[in-house]
């Protein structure tokens, strides 16, 4: 398919598409995210919500952010939109998307353009960002018409596959208002929205959160085939390091607004190297594989006014803290396949499995 603007065609930022393949022929994208900087501004000045991170999305794999609420993970997955809205902005940094350049410079109709058709998205609390006076039906053609969609009736048929597969009755759900339809099933809406203008880079903010644990699992394997099936770049935020772990090919750790680990998700997982990762593991009795040896995380994360200024943002809940840990924030460097912002990594020093890296 082709996008039609002012009267001609032009062909996807993604590349040429054939007719018969349709869509599902192009290729995913890349993504690039280099010394991004997201702050806002507060009481006591422009403070940062994210800062100085570079994360790759290689094209085709599915990337799991996760991290505790506060941690600037929905500050990110908003800036890949260039979406960050006053009292925010992106203070430095590129998102760089292949096939369509350096998203952070992109303005007005070009970025309204880009979000929808060539970069899907569902925003945390979809469940409540539905318009509540029109049917789901109705935006989906207002969706399809604002993205130059010619046969809107494969888009209608599109939404109610993706729907049904979601275990929804998409007739059903496409006659609904919002008040109609249950958190969960505004969930899933919100997916099939992400999912149906065939954007072939897709970001979940907290996809499944409104879910309980059986449906939020068949929802993620219904994400992960489409994913597969049609070639798609994929980031899924979530708090929950759970949620990700069987869907995800690669995990990004945030903490106060750093990425402090992140390489292919199995390596993280059975051997994680920063003390937060090894804690958000350790809080969840399927990861940790014995209920009984799961451990709550102590402590609260900072919020944007608490978060140090220097040194380690990890610092106050740290079991392995040394004087440099106080003065000096960890670069984030190669370890193998990962990359890992810690001191203690740095210095190689051995932890002993089973000794508390928290305080
Ligand atoms: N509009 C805003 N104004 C001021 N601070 C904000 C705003 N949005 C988010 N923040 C702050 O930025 C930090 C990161 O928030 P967010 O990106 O939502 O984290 P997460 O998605 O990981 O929970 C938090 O401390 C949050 O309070
Ligand atoms: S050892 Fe130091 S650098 Fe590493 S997480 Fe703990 S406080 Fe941060
Ligand atoms: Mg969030």
């Amino acid at each position: 398919m082709t996008e039609r603007s002012e009267g001609t065609v032009k062909h996807s930022a993604f590349g040429a598409e054939s007719d018969e393949g349709g869509l599902r022929t192009k290729q995913a994208p890349g993504v690039r995210i280099d010394g991004l900087t997201v702050v806002y501004k507060t009481t006591a000045g422009e403070l940062p919500a994210v800062r100085d991170v570079s994360l790759e999305l290689k094209p085709g794999t599915i990337t799991g952010i996760v991290g505790e609420s506060g941690s600037g993970k929905s500050t990110m997955a908003l800036s890949l939109l260039n979406a960050v809205q006053p009292p925010g902005r992106i203070a430095a940094g590129r998102v760089d998307i292949d096939g369509l350049g350096d998203v952070a410079e992109f303005k007005g109709e070009q970025l309204r353009k880009a979000r929808g058709r060539h970069i899907g998205y569902v925003f945390q609390a979809a469940q409540n960002s539905l318009n509540p006076l029109k049917t789901v039906g109705k935006q989906l053609l207002d969706l399809g018409r604002s993205h130059g969609v010619e046969d809107l009736r494969a888009l209608v048929r599109e939404a109610k596959e993706l729907l049904g597969r979601m275990g929804l009755d998409g007739a059903r759900v496409l006659d609904s208002h919002q008040h109609e339809l249950s958190g969960g099933m505004r969930q899933r809406v919100g997916i099939m929205l992400a999912l149906v203008l065939n954007a072939h880079l897709v970001v979940l903010d907290e996809p499944t959160t409104a879910l309980d644990m059986i449906t939020q699992a068949n929802i993620l394997k219904i994400v992960r085939e489409v994913h597969a099936e049609r070639g798609l770049t994929t980031l899924v935020i979530t708090h929950d390091i759970g949620v990700v772990a069987e869907v995800a090919d690669r995990l990004a750790v945030m903490y106060g607004g750093r990425l402090v680990e992140q390489g292919p998700t199995r390596e993280v997982l059975a051997d994680p190297q920063h003390p937060y990762t090894r804690g958000l593991i350790r809080a969840i009795p399927r990861l940790v594989g014995d209920i009984n040896e799961a451990q709550a995380l102590p402590g609260r994360p900072p919020t944007l006014a608490t978060v140090p200024k220097e040194g380690c943002v990890f610092r106050e809940r740290c079991a392995l803290r040394m004087d440099v840990c106080d003065t000096v924030d960890p670069a984030a460097r190669p370890y193998g396949l990962r990359i890992v912002a810690c001191h203690a990594v740095d210095q190689a020093v051995k932890v002993p499995s089973g000794e508390g890296e928290h305080a």
